[in-house]
């Protein structure tokens, strides 16, 4: 086992820092930017069952339903396609309206997750066109959708999924990208530049990385917490979430992400001096509006962590803790946000002596309902 880890203590650890290499490994021989190309066999032979499509619907379960949260904000602003994600287990028991208009995306690493096979069966049932996004190859769930795309993250033996987020988010990117080229929904410069910029992507993510240290310092101010608030807007909401679930996942430390301007309708009733609180503020999106959102914290006496882009003094000077980050556009900010929210989870649950692989009560894949 010791050599399966690779020199790192955990597997988690390793997959954190496998995530240059493998979201490239997601993208070699699909996206092309010189070339302005992107190819995804799973797409290509289906591609009008994507650009008809009325709608698009993502089936998930946990860290998986957040990438597909991330991707609701891409296909909707790159390809111009509506979207809904919706949790496996509640579309599979409510009568969902389904056509043959929709293409649904069901999105597992595991690809045995049983709700959400249960879903992708009845969307079968119901006409639509089904596209799986699967980390482990043969797995039941890509073989039970009409098409798909892997991962290619290599295999995730960590309970809290790392690498497997953030592939899945490249893969869907790409798909949105694609549509977004067929659909003439992005300019020409736009596209060429995210393409452009997601295959910079791994180079980013290992800067990312680089955030390994002040997380650990951080970490162990805040072991102790017993509770913690993640906030984020637009493309970094879900960033929040997933940042959340994470700690709460291997630290057990009572984690809730929220879209941070929903904060001033509940949570702000929680913030004290007890309470640290993750702000996702990078430069892009709506970085004023979450300035304001700090300043709320601050003027609460929250403990402010924030995740910023590199060079941000504002966020500096109302913060107690910043973690840095390269620049990036605000569609695929979340690829780097997501990294030292990682590490932090990582950090307190070590410092706290739990069990980071395998968490208690946590199966890396849920096979029954
Ligand atoms: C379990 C795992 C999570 C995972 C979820 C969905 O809860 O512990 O890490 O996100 O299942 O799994 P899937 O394999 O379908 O992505």
């Amino acid at each position: 086992e010791q050599i399966e880890k690779g020199g790192y203590d955990h597997f988690m650890l390793k997959e954190i820092y496998e995530q240059p290499s493998v979201i490239k490994d997601t993208y070699r021989g699909r996206l092309h930017a010189n070339e302005g190309m992107i190819k995804m066999a799973g797409v290509e032979d289906n591609i009008e069952k994507f650009t008809n499509a009325h709608r698009i619907l993502i089936i998930a379960c946990g860290t998986s339903w957040h990438a597909g949260l991330v991707a609701e904000y891409i296909f909707e602003e790159f390809a111009r396609i509506p979207v809904e994600v919706e949790y496996a287990s509640e579309f599979r028991y409510r009568n969902p309206i389904i056509t043959d208009k929709d293409v649904v995306i069901a999105i597992s690493q595991s690809g045995e997750t049983a709700d959400t096979l249960a879903a992708i069966k009845l969307a079968k049932e119901k006409g639509a066109f089904v596209f799986g996004v699967c980390n482990v190859v043969g797995s039941s769930i890509s073989r039970e959708s009409h098409a798909g795309a892997y991962t290619h993250a290599g295999p995730e033996i960590g309970v809290a999924s790392t690498k497997a987020f953030t592939t899945q988010i490249t893969v869907l990117t790409m798909i949105a990208l694609r549509l977004a080229k067929i659909k003439g929904t992005l300019s020409k410069t736009e596209y060429h530049t995210y393409l452009s910029e997601l295959e910079m992507m791994p180079e980013k993510v290992q800067e990312a990385l680089l955030t390994n240290e002040v997380t650990k310092e951080i970490a162990s101010v805040y072991k102790n917490a017993s509770n913690c608030l993640y906030l984020g807007r637009g493309y970094n909401f879900p960033v929040a979430l997933e940042g959340a679930l994470k700690l709460k996942e291997i630290s057990y430390i009572h984690a809730e992400g929220y879209p941070a301007a929903e904060m001033k309708h509940g949570p702000i009733a929680l913030i004290d001096e007890q309470m640290p609180v993750v702000v996702i503020a990078p430069k892009q999106g709506h970085y004023d509006k979450v300035v304001s959102n700090i300043q709320e914290i601050k003027s609460r006496s929250g403990k402010i962590i924030a995740v910023v882009t590199k060079g941000d003094e504002q966020v500096r000077a109302l913060a107690d803790h910043v973690i840095e980050i390269p620049e990036s556009s605000d569609p695929l900010s979340p690829l780097l946000t997501t990294i030292p929210l990682q590490l932090l989870s990582y950090h307190i649950a070590v410092m706290r002596g739990c069990n980071v692989d395998q968490p208690r009560n946590l199966a890396k894949s849920v096979t029954v309902e």
